[in-house]
């Protein structure tokens, strides 16, 4: 058993409505056994900050392009983690590719977000609108979301949840996009993570 409650860092880049389901989710005591402690942004103009503000939590902007290389970067996330004694880290639409390094550093303490059904659609350039953008393409009639644990390999490390959301005749990526993420994301990654935390809890 673990001496405290389980500390959650939320790493992000974008719009942060997977960060707010997760905040949504603690609210409503259904993620329950970690707290979210630290939310780190790689970009300043993230409305995640924006979310992570109005909801208290501690947010900080870590830029590769100030700190000049993705070693500084990637130090600079680690030192947040540390100081904030950060057990389990979440990746809510982090749209950088973290270095073996780091995830090495982690094990089965990074999760990730991804918007289709793992092993489609995923991978190194795979990311955001692109996703859906590539399973439209392709013409699947099914696609989703997986939470998966992070590893060396880019969206490889073990599954953790997956949810099927249908595509829709005439689908845009955005339209199929927002549906992934209402049908899908917003509910399994709060899941996950609850799921996640209780097992640490119990280690
Ligand atoms: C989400 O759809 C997430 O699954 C995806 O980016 C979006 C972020 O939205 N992540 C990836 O593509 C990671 N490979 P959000 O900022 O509103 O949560």
């Amino acid at each position: 058993m673990t001496d405290h409650p389980v500390r959650i860092g939320v790493l992000v880049s974008g719009g942060g409505t997977n960060l707010q389901a997760l905040i949504n989710s603690q609210k409503k005591g259904e993620l329950k056994s970690g707290k979210i402690e630290l939310v780190i942004s790689n970009r300043s103009d993230a409305y995640a900050l924006k979310r992570a503000e109005k909801a208290g939590i501690r947010a900080e902007i870590v830029s590769k392009k100030k700190l000049g290389s993705s070693e500084a970067f990637e130090d600079r996330i680690r030192s947040l983690l540390d100081e904030n004694k950060i057990d389990i880290i979440v990746l809510a639409g982090f749209m950088a590719i973290l270095s073996e390094d780091f995830t090495r550093a982690y094990p089965k303490r990074i999760l990730n977000i991804h918007p289709s059904l793992i092993p489609s659609f995923c991978g190194k350039g795979y990311y955001g609108l692109h996703v859906h953008e590539a399973a439209l393409e392709y013409g699947v009639k099914v696609t989703g979301a997986t939470v998966h644990f992070v590893n060396e390999i880019p969206d490889g490390g073990e599954i953790i949840m997956q949810k099927a959301v249908a595509v829709h005749e005439g689908d845009t990526p955005e339209v199929l996009q927002k549906r992934v993420m209402r049908l899908a994301e917003w509910k399994i990654l709060p899941a996950a993570v609850e799921k996640v935390c209780a097992e640490y809890a119990s280690k």
